[in-house]
């Protein structure tokens, strides 16, 4: 799809990496000029990590893809070779990131002529194996309960209930004691995936068949809004994020993204781009809708108690009622129909889920403990200020309007 037909006006007025909203210009794309649609999707250069990153930053950075990659091969050999943990490598979150980022578009410039690059093909497979391998280490197994719809919809109810021993978490400290700058923070840290919100479960679908696959589209189409763009839950993610003085567009605070929330992001879509991980992007979905109804309830009161509207609570009240629908759907048809059709799957899909849990558990710990030590989750000083001053100024977002009329 051309980037332009989703994005009827890209925002182009540079601000030296201000948060401020700035104005809407259109761009206009010029015939064979496909290159140039992706420019200023963000102000900010994406910082490189390390030197994998590095290397692929510098290469994209050319406006014709040269043949090959220099260095890239053997440097990502010695990261894989190194032992490092890579779920919370900086330098190989960022690599998967850019990588993957090649195919979802908005994310680097010039990127569609380096999506199907050999060497950057060649290092994504590597890098994402060897992430694959620490994530089948590190998440527990699970007793598997028979391969049928109803019996993988009760293990994973189980498997994904609220722990009433559980010590303190994420979603309660929002609801409770959340500060302006925390909610800043909290948009900031999930505008990495809310922003592509069902794009990387969508690389699944045409890799399902049957009752699986019908289950997921019925899914997707509820998050991408049942046609109305205005109601496409990334849109509505978006308009929270500018309602707290925010810069909604794609990737602008990815240099902010500390490496556990770009290898949360970055192991959707792991599963979902490779088709022999079918299984386990079914239970990573079934795990996130299952887990997602309770804690968005706690983050709207949270922004509530803030002082903040409908305009940027609508995201968390949607997905008390949706994931609530959902989690059933996902639950039995599509994780518990995807193990009656294939039940080889199975431990798959517990993987996935368990994946799901584990991931994102390690997110919000390190967010809630980086708040409690009262210091910032982020990966670097965030200009909270400039948000606060911007919000305070009280200035409706011009993307507002535009989401309203366009489709
Ligand atoms: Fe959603
Ligand atoms: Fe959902």
């Amino acid at each position: 799809m051309n980037p332009t037909e989703n994005s009827p006006a890209l925002e182009t007025t540079p601000h030296n990496g201000s948060v401020a909203e700035a104005n809407t210009t259109t761009v206009t794309a010029k015939p064979g000029d496909g290159s140039r649609l992706c420019e200023n999707w963000h102000d900010e250069e994406i910082e490189p990590r390390g030197p994998i990153s590095e290397l692929l930053l510098a290469a994209f950075a050319n406006q014709a893809a040269p043949p090959t990659i220099d260095g890239l091969a053997d440097e990502v050999a010695s990261a894989i070779a190194s032992g490092r943990d890579l779920v919370r490598d900086d330098d190989v979150q960022l690599a998967l990131y850019l990588l993957y980022g090649l195919s979802y578009g908005r994310v680097v410039d010039n990127g569609d002529q380096w999506e199907w690059h050999p060497d950057t093909v060649a290092a994504r497979l590597d890098l994402e194996r060897a992430f694959e391998a620490q994530l089948r280490e590190l998440v527990p197994t699970t007793e598997l309960p028979n391969a049928a719809a109803e019996d993988v919809a009760q293990a994973l109810f189980a498997l994904t209930a609220p722990d009433p021993d559980a010590g303190p978490s994420l979603s309660r400290h929002v609801a409770k004691s959340l500060t302006h700058e925390q909610a800043i923070e909290f948009m900031v840290q999930r505008s990495i995936y809310t922003l592509k919100e069902a794009d990387p479960h969508s690389w699944a679908i045409p890799r399902l068949t049957g009752r699986a696959k019908a289950a997921l589209v019925e899914i997707q189409a509820d998050e991408y809004g049942n046609g109305r763009r205005e109601r496409m839950h990334s849109e509505l993610f978006a308009r929270s994020m500018r309602g707290i003085g925010l810069d909604s567009r794609y990737g602008t605070y990815v240099n902010f993204a500390p490496a556990i929330t770009l290898a949360s992001f970055n192991m959707i879509s792991l599963f979902g781009m490779n088709r022999r991980l079918r299984g386990a992007i079914a239970g990573h979905l079934a795990a996130f809708e299952m887990t997602s109804s309770i804690p968005n309830g706690l983050y709207a009161r949270g922004f509530r108690r803030l002082g903040f509207d409908e305009s940027v609570t609508e995201y968390f009240d949607e997905h008390v009622e949706a994931d609530a629908v959902h989690e059933q759907i996902a639950a039995r048809d599509l994780a518990g129909g995807l193990a009656e059709s294939e039940p080889a799957l199975l431990s798959e899909i517990f993987f996935g889920a368990r994946a799901c849990l584990l991931i994102d558990e390690w997110v919000g710990d390190h967010i809630l403990e980086s708040w409690v030590a009262e210091k910032s989750s982020l990966r670097k000083p965030f200009p909270f200020e400039a948000v606060l001053a911007d919000r305070d100024g009280g200035t409706a977002s011009p993307a507002d309007a535009e989401v309203g009329a366009g489709r």
